[in-house]
């Protein structure tokens, strides 16, 4: 009776409804039930209704199939193997070598609305990505980053050795967190290995690049790359299905249509503060 009594205690409005299903689910259902990463960034799309989308790291286009708009698609090796949107553009070289060109994004009007960055899985490179990336956002877009719960350091290793890999990306959480505190950040206990969505996003911003060379120098470290408990354990990450359905998305969505960035990051800072755990 315990496992699938209802929640009686207060919940935000939004929330309520995801609370009441949550609870009457017995709890082995409720432990197995964490969401895969493609079945999060699907709602992603869904609620998010973006504009323009950018892949860096594509491979069979699984993820790029999940975009519906303009979007561009950046892997110098990509295989593609599922249907993808006409109005997809594949670009087949390295994202570095992509922004290298002086009309990187024009293929989507210069704007992206939410980006994935799931490329090289080394943290210099996902940093330049989020670099290049953030100059062609507005501060309601969502750059999303793959790999930054690895759950242990073979996997998490710079020289790659296991079929799962995620490099040492984990590292852009303590970097951003620390070299940039105007921006969002969300993390998501999706699997296999986690999601961070960034938002509040500064196209003018040259702390990244400024900083560039000391921030390498000080976090790409040798292997192995011990991961620290906090990452292990996935601290700070919101319950995927309760950030869905929270409302987030939608605020942001709305915001890019409104323009009320500092009351809209507001209600998203608190909203997220509420999903803690
Ligand atoms: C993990 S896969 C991407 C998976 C895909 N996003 C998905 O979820 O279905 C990583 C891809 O990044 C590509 N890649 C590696 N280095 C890259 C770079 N410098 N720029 C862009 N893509 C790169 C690889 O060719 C590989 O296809």
């Amino acid at each position: 009776m315990g496992d699938t009594q209802t929640a009686t205690w207060a919940v935000p409005g939004r929330l309520e409804g995801y609370v009441h299903r949550l609870a009457s689910m017995p709890a082995r259902a409720r432990l197995a039930s964490k969401m895969h990463y493609l079945d999060f960034l699907g709602d992603v799309h869904r609620r998010l209704d973006p504009g323009t989308y950018l892949e860096i790291g594509v491979r069979n286009g699984k993820s790029l199939a999940l975009a519906s708009c303009p979007s561009i698609g950046i892997d110098p090796a990509y295989n593609i193997t599922v249907d993808l949107d006409p109005a997809a553009v594949l670009e087949r070289t390295t994202s570095d070598d992509y922004f290298a060109r002086p009309d990187a994004c024009a293929s989507v009007g210069g704007q992206i609305d939410l980006a994935f960055i799931d490329g090289m899985h080394l943290f210099e490179f996902a940093l330049r990505d989020f670099v290049n990336v953030e100059k062609h956002c507005s501060w309601s877009s969502i750059i999303v980053f793959d790999d930054v719960f690895p759950s242990r350091a073979d996997i998490a290793a710079r020289d790659r050795h296991t079929w799962e890999w995620t490099g040492d990306v984990f590292r852009i959480v303590e970097v951003l967190r620390a070299y940039r505190p105007d921006l969002t950040l969300i993390l998501a206990d999706t699997k296999p290995s986690g999601l961070l969505m960034v938002t509040g996003l500064d196209p003018q911003s040259t702390v990244l690049e400024a900083t560039y060379d000391e921030i390498v120098g000080r976090h790409v470290r040798p292997d192995p790359q011990p991961v620290p408990p906090s990452i292990r354990r996935r601290a700070g990450a919101v319950d995927p299905s309760a950030f869905l359905a929270s409302g987030v998305l939608e605020m942001l969505r709305v915001g890019r249509d409104t323009g009320s960035r500092s009351a809209t990051l507001a209600e998203v800072a608190a909203t997220v503060g509420a999903l803690g755990r």
